[in-house]
């Protein structure tokens, strides 16, 4: 019987990574803390947060309020743009406002070194492969176990694997996967050079067109599955990570039924071969491009 939810994925390091973790991008103030905890004590074992989303402090509540020994669970934050000169100083706060020693992953966030002065600037004398230089510095120091990136398309990887100071090759970058964007060239890309996917944005993102696909919906009906647990269960299928955000104590514990079931080839063909095509999350917030159709 296939065992998703205690199932790993074995990183380039070593780390073995829980294949299914919480989301918590968007998770409100008074609403991620509850979400984590109920996570936890339901066997969830990943928690993905990021300096970004503003809810550390809180996600780091959770996990004490669930009981669940620190050593049990991988947690996954990422360094800010605005923090690319100062990742010394990202960690730091990382992990004061988690209140643990050390994070399992920590992610370059975006390959974009923005201004802190001027969110609308790039940085003129840095970018992300001197942000990558400085990544590498942490997993000595013990407080991160293992380091990555996030946002990096075929292009940027390239950039980054090609520079002459790279000298480990991220365990994982974290990208946007649903069947809307499937990206079978970057997840081969990244497969060759031995960096694992993990699937943000999995269920399609708040609001998400996918709960009404036809095509999804049949597939669901007949498995007797929720559309959610069928695109769980495609992403975890082709390989990657599932990251899947809910504050909703049920659907928390729906997208955690994931064992004893598989879908056939011919449901995975279906699911990757949407006629829609998009991204929910786009690069022009950004001071620069970092998507360049590289098939994202
Ligand atoms: N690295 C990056 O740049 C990046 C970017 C985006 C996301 N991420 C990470 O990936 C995580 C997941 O992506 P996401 O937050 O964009 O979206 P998502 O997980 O694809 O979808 C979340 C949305 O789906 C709803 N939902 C969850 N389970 C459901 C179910 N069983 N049935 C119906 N609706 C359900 C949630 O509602 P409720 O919460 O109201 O239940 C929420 O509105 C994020 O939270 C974050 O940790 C990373």
């Amino acid at each position: 019987m296939t065992q998703n939810t205690k199932a790993t994925f074995t990183l380039n390091t070593g780390a073995k990574m829980p294949a299914v973790g919480l989301g918590t991008w968007q998770s409100k103030p008074n609403q991620v803390r509850e979400a984590v905890k109920v996570a936890l004590q339901n066997g969830y074992r990943h928690i993905d947060t990021a300096l970004a989303y503003g809810n550390e402090a809180e996600v780091g509540q959770g996990i004490k309020d669930s009981g669940v020994p620190r050593e049990e669970i991988w947690i996954t934050t990422k360094l800010d743009n605005p923090w690319h000169k100062r990742v010394e100083e990202g960690i730091t706060s990382s992990l004061k406002d988690l209140g643990v020693d050390y994070v399992d992953l920590y992610l370059m966030h975006w390959p974009s070194s923005t201004d802190p002065s001027d969110l609308k600037k790039h940085l003129p004398d840095w970018n992300f492969v001197k942000t990558w230089a400085e990544l590498q510095k942490l997993p000595a120091s013990g407080r991160v176990k293992n380091i990555g990136v996030s946002n990096f398309g075929i292009r940027n990887l390239e950039k980054l694997l090609n520079d002459e100071s790279c000298k480990t090759v991220p365990a994982v970058n974290q990208i946007e996967l649903h069947p809307n964007n499937p990206s079978p060239k970057l997840l081969e890309y990244c497969k060759e050079k031995g960096i694992h996917c993990t699937a943000y944005s999995c269920l399609g993102s708040t609001d998400s067109p996918l709960h009404k696909d036809q095509t999804l919906a049949k597939i669901a009906e007949a498995k007797g599955k929720t559309p959610s647990q069928v695109l769980l269960m495609w992403g975890l299928q082709r390989g990657t990570s599932v990251i899947p955000k809910s504050v909703t104590a049920s659907r928390i514990t729906q997208n955690f039924e994931l064992d004893g079931w598989e879908l056939t080839d011919e449901e995975m063909k279906q699911l990757s071969s949407l006629p829609d095509r998009f991204k929910v999350c786009g690069d022009a917030w950004l001071p620069v491009k970092v998507f360049f159709g590289d098939d994202e």
